[in-house]
């Protein structure tokens, strides 16, 4: 059995999770459906990141030790979880006293492989961010994604040395060679050129930070969150016993962390020799309203909320068919809505017609024997099949490149082309003029196009799929997009 290890970013749990979160969760499972559903054995991680300054400060907001406070969210993110119907298979906590070890081991040996040295640094660090900024990345004197000043830290810390030319060597050809595929591709040209450009050596310590895991060469100093926080996906496997999923197949993320997925943590593994993930693939950045997602604005979306407007499977739908994964979009409620609507008025429309005309016409099914074995029937079928078999083959490749945007819509032209075919045949005249072969034909040519839709929609749309097999079995219509209250 083909094993397939997919991950999306363990989220900071300094908030309750947004729709941005659920976005990048989303697809991930849609993914990991559409593996089982190949037969493939999975292991789909996701979890929190729990450490590090910036939840040590919502938890002094809050009045709480970083400890209770990152307990008392952990469930949050979970129920969300379950609302979007994320079918993951570990839920992992960076504050897991075994990760700790794993860690911290981790640190030893790169110290040991001669990949640390301590060093007096300066710099200006954002905590947004939790990293050091250049002093030309910054905009107006602010960090361009937090908009604060970043503040001037000062302190003696351990650098994991990414300069080395021997590391550098080897995550060029790693990335050259597609060992390490990145996509898109115009994301990858960016790393490389990045890389090209030079890289610096890294600090991995932190003195001012107190909650963390401590250094292990110097109980002053916490190890560097972002170190870490990368490391989940290998201590995951060997905390789970899920060793024989190493490396990972796929790490989904937005662009913001593709460096750090892509040359970071690449590097950290290189430099112990370990096995290296097989691809990283970093999506787009939304904004809600074309306006940044933020409290203050007040648009950020909070996904059991949507869920419960619009149903699990119409918000799964609408995040990945509102724009391309790999590029930047919009996302509203109004869009959300409107992707409800063409599913009511598409696919849902198309299963109550054609359910009720079978009803009405009585028209009987041929069982998949009957079907095989009468030569009529059998020409009907037969250049069906293959329309639908090609239909397959290209929603498949459309999700091995995770286009899922590409998928969906191959999928919605299946039902538009069914209703199509439908009110080009008028079934109700065919009725009245006694032609029964043909009112038969394209009743069941829809019927079959049905079943191919809910089979397609399975990683997509997994309750409605579930809705949609039942009712074609049972021919009993009823709404899978009923109108929604006002
Ligand atoms: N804790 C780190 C990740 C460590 S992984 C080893 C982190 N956490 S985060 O909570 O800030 O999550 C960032 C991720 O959330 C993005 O990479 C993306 O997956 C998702 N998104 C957050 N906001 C988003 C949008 N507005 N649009 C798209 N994705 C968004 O970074």
């Amino acid at each position: 059995m083909t094993k397939y290890y997919i991950t999306t970013p363990i989220y900071y749990i300094n908030d309750v999770p947004h729709i941005g979160h659920a976005y990048t969760t989303v697809a991930a499972d849609v993914l990991a459906r559409y593996h089982r559903a190949k037969g493939d054995e999975v292991f789909f991680l996701t979890g929190t990141d729990e450490h590090g300054a910036k939840i040590a400060e919502a938890a002094e907001k809050a009045g709480k030790t970083p400890q209770q406070f990152t307990d008392d969210l952990v469930p949050k993110f979970q129920e969300a979880w379950k609302v979007l119907n994320i079918s993951y298979d570990q839920y992992f906590r960076t504050t897991n006293p075994e990760h700790e070890k794993f860690v911290q081991d981790f640190v030893t040996k790169l110290i040991e492989a001669g990949y640390v040295e301590k060093r007096k640094y300066e710099g200006l660090y954002c905590v947004g961010c939790e990293k050091y900024l250049k002093e030309s990345e910054l905009i107006d004197g602010l960090c361009p994604d937090h908009k604060k000043p970043p503040v001037k830290q000062s302190e003696e810390n351990y650098f994991f040395l990414l300069s080395k030319p021997d590391l550098v060597t080897k995550l060029m050809k790693l990335i050259e060679s597609g060992e390490l595929g990145i996509a898109p591709e115009s994301r990858r040209n960016e790393v490389l050129g990045k890389i090209k450009a030079g890289l610096e050596d890294i600090s991995i310590s932190r003195a001012g930070v107190k909650w963390g895991i401590p250094f292990p060469a110097d109980p002053e100093q916490t190890i560097y969150v972002w170190v870490d926080a990368l490391l989940n996906y290998y201590t995951a496997t060997k905390i789970y016993d899920k060793e024989n999923f190493w490396p990972a197949d796929q790490h989904l993320m937005a662009k913001d962390i593709l460096w750090f997925h892509a040359v970071i943590w690449p590097a950290m593994l290189l430099a112990l020799d370990l096995p290296t993930p097989k691809k990283v693939f970093a999506h787009g950045y939304f904004t809600i309203n074309n306006q940044k997602m933020s409290k203050t604005i007040g648009n950020v979306i909070d996904p059991i909320e949507v869920v419960r407007k619009f149903g699990v499977d119409a918000v799964r739908y609408a995040l990945l068919r509102e724009f391309p994964f790999g590029e930047d979009g919009d996302i509203s409620l109004e869009k959300i809505e409107g992707h409800y609507n063409s599913l009511a008025n598409n696919i849902g429309n198309l299963l109550q017609r054609t359910l009720s005309m079978i009803n009405r016409y009585n028209i009987v099914i041929p069982t998949e024997a009957e079907e095989s074995g009468s030569p009529k029937i059998l020409r009907l079928s037969a250049s069906r099949r293959i329309a639908q078999d090609d239909n397959i083959i290209t929603v498949n490749a459309e999700l091995d490149r995770l286009d899922f945007m590409g998928a969906l819509k191959k999928i919605d032209e299946v039902a538009i082309s069914t209703n199509k075919n439908i009110a080009e045949n008028e079934p109700w005249v065919l009725a009245k003029e006694g032609k029964t072969d043909e009112l038969a034909s394209v009743l069941i040519s829809a019927l079959d196009n049905l079943r191919l839709i809910a089979e397609l929609i399975v990683p997509f749309m997994p309750e409605t799929a579930e809705k949609m097999a039942k009712q074609l079995k049972t021919l009993q219509p009823e709404p899978i997009f009923p109108r929604l209250e006002k």
